[in-house]
C-alpha cells in the first residue's frame, strides 16, 4: 500500500490513522442545542466511516451564537448529556484508532437564522428571533438583523464561553477542539475588514482584527488537557475587494501556530455575498500557501470528490489532510470506495459484518460502481 491519503499524520498530541477528515456539516437537527437520535444516526454512520478524523458540525457555546433553533450546542450541562450519550454510541461501533473532533462556535450577525428548509434568511417577528451581536452594528445583508456592536465585556464573556465549552469538549472525550472562525461567522467577522469597523483595538489593522481570535487561542489552548489538539477553521479569501486575502491568512495561521495551534483547515467565503467560482479542489492553492507559509498541519476542503484528486492533493504536499462534506452526505462509504480504487483495504478497518458487500467478495461492487474500473471478482 502506497497512498499518502492512506497514511497517518500527527495533528498536534494525535495521531490521525489516515489524512481523511469527514468536514463540519450543522444538522440544524438540535433541541434547544441538545443532540438527539439524528445525531445518533449521523455519528454512528460516519463513526464506521473509517475517515481518520471525524468533525462534528458548529456546535455553539451559548444559546445565542447558533445559527438557528435547529443547531447543536456544548453549553450548559443538559447539552453536554444529550452529546454524551451520542458520543458513547458512536465510539462503539467505530474502528479503533478514529478520532472526533468538535466545532465550536458562535454565529455573530449570522445568528438568529432560519434552517436552510426553512428558508435560509433572517428569522422574522414570528419565529422567535433573538439579539445577534457582532464587532460592528453592520447587517450580513441588507434583509438581516442588524447586530448590537460587542463591548469588551461582550468580547471577555464570549471568550469565557469558548472556554467552558471547550473544557466540556475535552470532558467528553473528543481528541480535537475546533475553533470556527471562517464562514462570516463571529471570529472572521472580527478578521475581516468587511464586517469590522471598530476603532479600538480589536478593529483596524490585521493585528488589531486577529486580536480576539488570538485571545482564544491562548484561553482554549491553556484550558485543554495536553493529549487534546487544538485547530482553527480560517478563511483563505473573502473573494471581495477590501476582505482578506491569502497572505492575511497565512499570518494568521503563523500566528496560530506560535500560540500552540496544532492545525488550520483553510476555508473561505461566508463574510458577504460574493461570487465564487466552485470548481473540484478550488481552495487547495488557499490552502498551498498556508502550509507553505506558515508550516503548519493544514486541512484543505471543498469540492475533492475523487479519491485520486485527494490522493495527489497530499502526495503533492499541497496539504496534510483532506477534508470531505458533501460527498460523506451521498455516501457515508466514501473511504471504503476510495481505498479500493487507491489500493488501499489493507489500511482500512472494513466491518467484518459488511465484508461480505465490498469490491473483492463481491461481483456487484463492480456493477454498483462500474465507472470505478474495479475487477470482478
Ligand atoms: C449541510 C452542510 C452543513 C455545513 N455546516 C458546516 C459547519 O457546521 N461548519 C463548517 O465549518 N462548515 C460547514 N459546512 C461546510 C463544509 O464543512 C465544507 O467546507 C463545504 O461543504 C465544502 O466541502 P465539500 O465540497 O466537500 O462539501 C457545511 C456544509 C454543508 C453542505
Amino acid at each position: 500500500m502506497s497512498s499518502k491519503l492512506f497514511s497517518p499524520v500527527d495533528v498536534g498530541p494525535v495521531r490521525l490513522p489516515n489524512r481523511i477528515a469527514v468536514s463540519p456539516m450543522c444538522q440544524y437537527s438540535a433541541t434547544n442545542g441538545e443532540a438527539n437520535d439524528w445525531h445518533l444516526m449521523n455519528l454512528m454512520q460516519l463513526g464506521i466511516s473509517d475517515a481518520g478524523l471525524i468533525m462534528l458540525e458548529a456546535t455553539a457555546i451559548e444559546p445565542r451564537a447558533r445559527i438557528t433553533h435547529g443547531c447543536l450546542g456544548l453549553y450548559d450541562d443538559a447539552t453536554e448529556a444529550a452529546l454524551a450519550r451520542v458520543m458513547a454510541s458512536a465510539r462503539a461501533v467505530a474502528p479503533q484508532g478514529a478520532r472526533w473532533g468538535i466545532q465550536l462556535g458562535h454565529a455573530g450577525r449570522k445568528a438568529s437564522a432560519q434552517r436552510p428548509w426553512e428558508g435560509r434568511g433572517a428569522l422574522g417577528e414570528n419565529e422567535q428571533p433573538w439579539t445577534t451581536e457582532a464587532p460592528s452594528a453592520i447587517p450580513f445583508a441588507a434583509d438581516w438583523h442588524t447586530p448590537r456592536a460587542m463591548t469588551a465585556s461582550d468580547i471577555a464573556r464570549v471568550r469565557e464561553h469558548f472556554v467552558e465549552s471547550a473544557r466540556r469538549a475535552a470532558r467528553l472525550g473528543f481528541d480535537i477542539v475546533e475553533i470556527h472562525a471562517a464562514h462570516g461567522y463571529l471570529l472572521h467577522q472580527f478578521l475581516s475588514p468587511l464586517a469590522n469597523q471598530r476603532d479600538d483595538e480589536y478593529g483596524g489593522s490585521l493585528e488589531n482584527r486577529m486580536r480576539f481570535a488570538l485571545e482564544v487561542a491562548d484561553a482554549v489552548a491553556a484550558a485543554l488537557p495536553g493529549h487534546v489538539a487544538l485547530g482553527f477553521r480560517i478563511t483563505g479569501s473573502d473573494w471581495l475587494p477590501g476582505g482578506i486575502t491569502v497572505e492575511e491568512a497565512a499570518t494568521l495561521a503563523t500566528a496560530l501556530k506560535a500560540r500552540g495551534v496544532s492545525y488550520v483547515c483553510v476555508t473561505s467565503g461566508g463574510v458577504a455575498h460574493a461570487s465564487i467560482k466552485v470548481t473540484p479542489g478550488y481552495q487547495v492553492p488557499l490552502a498551498e500557501h498556508v502550509k507553505a507559509a506558515s508550516g503548519i498541519v493544514t486541512r484543505t476542503v471543498g469540492m475533492i470528490v475523487d479519491p485520486h484528486q485527494a490522493e495527489a492533493i497530499i502526495a503533492e504536499g499541497q496539504a496534510d489532510i483532506v477534508a470531505i462534506g458533501r460527498a460523506f452526505l451521498d455516501d457515508p462509504r466514501w473511504v471504503w470506495h476510495a481505498a479500493e480504487r487507491l489500493d488501499a483495504l489493507d489500511a482500512i478497518q472494513y466491518p467484518p459484518q459488511y465484508e461480505r458487500a465490498g469490491a473483492p467478495h463481491w461481483r456487484g461492487a463492480a456493477l454498483l460502481r462500474p465507472h470505478e474500473a474495479l475487477s470482478l471478482a
